[in-house]
């Protein structure tokens, strides 16, 4: 049988890279040239091998133009990412086009860069890393760069779901204390002991930190507002690692800029890679460049996890294991 005709739009790690080579007549981005931001290209590429699948990604344009443009040969979508706000998921179904992605590998690999911006955040580290760098350290002293232990604390985590629920576990290895919002209550297992916020009022006034952890859906946009932000102890920290859509940066720069939020950790950004300039001349906030699933275990597995997407409807005319 012919190998089946596969568009990767980027450049992944060599052994995916590999494998879908192997078995697929795969059409790579070795250079990682940024066409993927093209609706238009990514429709031409398809077009030109007739791809069945397309190996995807985060930052991927398939919005409702792209995907009514795509050659009907393409039968699935196969994001490298657990998140699809890239993708217009509507309009991929009323094409018959499937969508898979790589959910469950990520979610430690993504809590860890939680965990290290909070701590970062709280610690004062971004400041105190960009002050050894420029050589203005004058030695210890008893009263520099004072930040708060996390030791006893109340982290907030909003959606608690598989992230949520690592960042959890990372926190009660720091003595801290887990509440959390969401829709509906999750049975003992799952919690752990968390403490459990019907309203979005007790969980904001409740915590020292939050942490978020939901989707980048219409429905969660600027989420993190300033009237969400003002019901915040005085002196929270705020954590995004989720999608960058969910926090209002006009209204956290200016909470940053108050002290209604010491500090803050971000690896997402509305609008990335572009950042609110804002956020630049902020000594109290941290920034990282979308890296929550780089890991190169992470990203082994969401590689391989994309490609069994890819093998169960190219390969088996099965249903793929992770459908969206
Ligand atoms: C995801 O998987 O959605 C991440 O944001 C990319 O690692």
């Amino acid at each position: 049988m012919a190998k089946p005709p596969l568009l990767v739009t980027r450049h992944f790690p060599e052994a995916i890279e590999a494998r879908a080579a192997r078995d697929y007549a795969a059409a790579l981005n070795p250079t990682d040239e940024l066409w993927s931001g093209d609706a238009a290209e990514i429709i031409r590429r398809a077009t030109a091998i007739s791809a069945q699948g397309i190996l995807c990604a985060a930052g991927d344009r398939l919005d409702a133009a792209c995907i009514a443009g795509l050659p009907p040969s393409v039968k699935l979508l196969s994001t490298f990412s657990v998140g699809t706000d890239h993708i217009d998921l509507e309009a991929a179904r009323a094409r018959g086009i499937q969508v898979a992605n790589t959910p469950d590998v990520l979610s430690f690999a993504t809590a860890e860069i939680a965990f290290t911006l909070l701590l970062m955040a709280a610690r004062r580290a971004g400041e105190a890393e960009r002050m050894v760098r420029a050589g203005q350290w004058r030695g210890w002293s008893p009263t520099q760069l004072i930040g708060v232990t996390l030791e006893g604390k109340k982290l907030g985590i909003l959606g608690l779901g598989r992230i949520g629920r690592e960042m959890a576990g990372m926190a009660r290895g720091f003595r801290m204390e887990v509440h959390y919002h969401g829709r509906r209550r999750l049975p003992p297992e799952l919690e752990q002991g968390a403490i459990w916020h019907d309203s979005e009022d007790s969980f904001l006034a409740a915590i020292d930190a939050l942490s978020m952890h939901i989707p980048g859906d219409a429905g969660n946009r600027h989420w993190l507002n300033a009237a969400r932000l003002a019901r915040l102890k005085p002196g929270a920290i705020v954590v995004n690692t989720g999608r960058g859509s969910t926090v209002e940066d006009a209204a956290l720069i200016a909470a940053l800029r108050s002290g209604q939020v010491r500090a803050a950790g971000l690896d997402v950004y509305d609008g990335e890679p572009m950042i609110n300039p804002g956020y630049f001349a902020l000594e109290n906030v941290v920034m990282l460049p979308h890296l929550g699933s780089a890991a190169a275990e992470t990203r082994d597995a969401m590689g391989h996890r994309a490609l069994d997407n890819l093998d169960a409807v190219l390969l088996r005319g099965e249903a793929p294991p992770f459908p969206v």
